[in-house]
């Protein structure tokens, strides 16, 4: 009796032993331990024994199982823990792997150009302004010089809101709006959105625009022409450039402003059409009724205003061939600037 459960330990701790896995410990467990096992058949034997063996040899055998038990579930708890922990190994982060970048996002190209042109002028003195969206027919036409039967309307593509409010068409109406609530003298820009009901290769339904005006008791066509000279110069590097006159209700003399074409350096292309020139910006001095209509005397000041489309400017910057790009957020068109 006391062989038999001698040498049923001894083969179960030599199998506990070579066990590889947590199966194979199942497996010794149901060998040593199930209704098949020799432990199972030795207790069975028991009842043709003596009284008296019988119950040394089944506190014996009690205590085998006992043991056998516990030493199966240590070794499976041991098996278990190190499983964890070659799990923990396996999904443990390898330091060495670069780390994961946040994407830092770039300025929108008008934003830059917007930026660089308010930098210019900032630096001569002017400050900038603001005004609203919605704006007032008054404002954006009446006061302007624009009346309503004004052929120079028809130009704009106005989206009306009502009869008396619209979208601004252009950033001109600041023009006014400071002058009722500054005195001169002034040098203003007002960089902003504006709006006409247009779109195709070289219109967006809003786009925009940066306005400038300055005022005093001696500015003359020389000052509007160094300043818009040293402006293109600052932007576009030394080119030539050419003022050409024109006609806006609100200036007099009025000029449109036209520099080298800076894809073909003059020689004349698809996008000057075949010119060598390309149109920038409109300006001239601002006419006496302008002043009369904002409250200021017309024989005391006089001024200068020129008003330029940021997008176009961005255009021949960068060489871009669509103003849609601008806006139908391409990340891979964004990010190059
Ligand atoms: N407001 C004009 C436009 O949108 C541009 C302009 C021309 C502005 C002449 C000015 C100016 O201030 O003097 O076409």
């Amino acid at each position: 009796m006391s062989d038999e459960c001698a040498s049923i330990r001894a083969s179960c701790n030599q199998e506990l032993q070579q066990a590889a896995n947590e199966n194979d410990l199942y497996q010794i467990k149901s060998k040593y331990l199930g209704r098949s096992s020799r432990l199972t058949a030795l207790i069975k034997s028991l009842k043709d024994l003596p009284a008296e063996e019988r119950a040394r040899s089944g506190a014996a055998a009690n205590a085998l199982k006992i043991s056998l038990q516990q030493d199966i579930d240590i070794a499976l708890e041991n098996m278990r823990q190190a499983r964890t922990v070659r799990a923990i190994a396996e999904q443990a982060p390898d330091i060495t792997l670069p780390g994961r970048r946040t994407a830092i996002g770039t300025l929108h190209p008008v934003t830059r150009i917007t930026a660089k042109i308010a930098s210019i002028f900032t630096s001569m003195g002017f400050s900038i302004v603001d005004g609203p969206e919605i704006e007032l027919d008054f404002f954006n036409f009446e006061a302007l010089n624009i009346p309503k039967d004004h052929p120079a309307r028809d130009m704009h593509d106005t989206f009306y809101v009502s009869d008396a409010q619209l979208l601004r068409t252009h950033t001109s109406p600041v023009q006014i709006r400071t002058m009722q609530k500054m005195q001169p003298p002034l040098r203003i820009l007002c960089p902003g959105k504006v709006y006409r009901c247009d779109s195709d290769i070289s219109h967006t339904p809003m786009f925009h625009q940066i306005e400038g005006l300055m005022v005093d008791t001696h500015v003359s066509f020389a000052d509007l022409k160094g300043l818009l000279t040293i402006l293109i110069h600052r932007l576009f590097g030394d080119i030539s450039i050419r003022f050409r006159p024109s006609y806006f209700p609100f200036t007099e003399p009025s000029a449109e402003v036209d520099i080298q074409c800076v894809m073909c350096r003059g020689m004349g292309c698809r996008v000057c059409s075949g010119t060598g020139w390309l149109e920038i910006l409109g300006c001239g001095l601002v006419n006496p009724v302008v002043f009369k209509n904002a409250g200021y005397d017309p024989d005391a000041v006089t001024g200068l205003a020129f008003g330029l489309g940021v997008e176009r400017i961005a255009m021949l910057t960068y060489g871009i061939n669509d103003i849609r790009l601008f806006y139908e957020n391409d990340l891979r068109f964004l990010s190059q600037f």
